[in-house]
């Protein structure tokens, strides 16, 4: 359960609560908590002047509180500030987090005035911060138990403005938290058949459109390359479309679409062992479609979206696909399948190529598609690949805007030659050379008919390491800039 959150502007001295968090960016000073600094007989002041606390981005100094009011006082750097609004969410996931490993009921989070978009940031960061999933752990016993992060309170004006930012701060933070849920969850659980489950539980509850395309409706549909993938696996795949229709009737929707492998193991092309358990990640794309929709639906927004999930596994069997093997798209161009491990592109193709009927304004697909682009960017920056330079710059702001940068790469026409196929139309690897740009090369040729963008998740929808506002696991990426992304484009 994430914390319920409330605004409170109560005086921070004041404010009774077993952790306070206290946002500073650097080389603070400590006049907005003079009256806290009194009651602590100016200790904070101490620590600032002495520089124990430099409020350097991520820098924290925990201090015993008083008796009453605050219990525990947690200092959290923002450093230098650029981006007021993204630096509040990191720091509030990092108060958050705290929270919990102290096992305080309760954390108020204070840093002077802010805006409304400033709000509904710490409200993404509280819920991010206090995300966990424990499902598959055995409880302690009850007196070794820690208290759940039940509460946090956000010291604020309360005003229409404000309620109404907290109110998405939490819609959005609920559509992050499903998102990682789901890409946590090991793949014997999150298989293609929950992720269906899960998208029939959100559209019933936002009253949206669900259509679930099994292995039979996929064979009437002529997609064969989704199916190459799938016919290694006994599990049916699901082609999942949710329909929200916030916006006039008519008007094209904004249309989002997710990778949705819920294990990849190569296939017949099989992967090495070492860190095969990170594939059960593969469905990432799928998650942050799932999350954006709660999330869109949570908030209303009067604007028309569709989300598609291509949900599968790739598993080496006597039935699987094999490299050389050639297959007929839902669009009609025949691939050459040279790597079974390339599988993600040959799911999208036909899932891209299914999208046409919705009659998209706009298609952005979500994928972890490549190692290779964690080879050219890391894991800071999401691959961004379009043609429209206009829309490259529009969804790179949205993910700026939600803490999920993306960096543009090439998609030029003198990459195609790398995925020339002797015997089909196309091939589905181009080899090591350009593996990100090769593979959206490839996605480029099922997408000729709308506006389009992809984005490579594959480096930074997981962490492989513990980060300091996000443990080891599932970010997020992309929930928040498909959100971002369709508020920026409500008119
Ligand atoms: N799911 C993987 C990509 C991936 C790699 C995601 C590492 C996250 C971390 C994808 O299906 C894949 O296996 N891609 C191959 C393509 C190659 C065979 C052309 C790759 O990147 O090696
Ligand atoms: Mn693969
Ligand atoms: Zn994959």
């Amino acid at each position: 359960m994430p914390p319920e959150i409330q605004l409170n502007n109560a005086a921070v001295a004041s404010f009774d609560a077993p952790l306070l968090a206290i946002a500073l960016a650097d080389n603070p000073n400590t006049s907005a908590v003079t009256d806290l600094d009194a009651a602590l007989g100016g200790s904070l002041k101490r620590a600032i002047d002495g520089r124990d606390f430099r409020g350097a981005r991520d820098e924290t100094l925990q201090f015993s509180g008083l008796e009453s009011g605050p219990r525990r006082i947690l200092l959290v750097g923002m450093g230098k500030i650029e981006d007021r609004a993204g630096s509040l969410r990191r720091a509030a996931a990092i108060a958050a987090r705290q929270a919990r490993k102290l096992g305080s009921t309760h954390v108020a989070f204070h840093a002077g005035a802010l805006t409304a978009p400033e709000i509904e940031a710490v409200a993404v960061g509280l819920i991010a911060g206090g995300w966990e999933y424990k499902d598959l752990k055995t409880p302690p016993p009850e007196e070794e138990r820690r208290a759940p992060l039940a509460r946090a309170t956000i010291l604020a004006e309360t005003n229409d403005a404000s309620v109404k930012a907290l109110e998405s701060g939490v819609a959005i933070g609920a559509g992050h938290s499903l998102a990682r849920t789901l890409a946590f969850m090991p793949g014997n659980l999150c298989t293609p058949d929950f992720l269906a489950s899960t998208a029939k539980e959100i559209t019933d509850r936002h009253g949206m459109k669900l259509t679930v395309l099994g292995r039979k409706e996929m064979t009437d549909e002529g997609m064969g390359s989704f199916l190459s993938v799938a016919q290694g696996t006994p599990q049916d795949p699901k082609l999942i479309a949710i329909e929200y229709s916030g916006g006039k009737p008519g008007d094209k929707p904004v249309t989002l679409v997710g990778k949705g492998l819920c294990f990849d193991s190569g296939g017949i092309s099989i992967k090495p062992a070492q860190s095969m358990e990170d594939m059960k990640y593969d469905m990432c794309g799928a998650a942050g479609v799932l999350g954006a929709l709660d999330a869109i639906g949570r908030m209303k927004l009067p604007i028309n979206v569709v989300g598609l999930i291509g949900a599968t596994t790739n598993m080496p069997s006597g039935t699987a696909s094999n490299p050389g093997d050639v297959v007929k798209s839902h669009l009609g161009k025949f691939i050459e399948i040279i790597n079974t491990d390339a599988e993600g592109r040959l799911v999208l193709a036909d899932v891209l190529s299914y999208a046409r009927r919705f009659n998209p304004a706009v298609v952005i697909d979500a994928a972890t598609l490549t190692g290779a682009i964690v080879i050219a960017l890391g894991h800071t920056a999401t691959g961004v690949f379009g043609t429209d330079e206009k829309l490259i710059a529009e969804v790179m702001a949205a993910g700026k805007k939600a803490g999920e940068p993306g960096w543009a790469m090439p998609l030029w026409d003198d990459y195609k030659d790398l995925i020339k196929s002797d015997v089909a139309d196309i091939k589905n690897s181009g080899g090591r050379p350009a593996g990100a740009v090769t593979a959206a090369m490839f996605l480029k040729e099922f997408t000729e008919e709308y506006p389009w963008i992809h984005l490579d998740i594959a480096g930074t929808a997981y962490s492989e390491h513990d980060l300091v506002a996000i443990p080891k696991g599932p970010t997020g990426v992309p929930t928040g800039t498909f959100v971002e992304f369709v508020r920026g484009r409500l008119t």
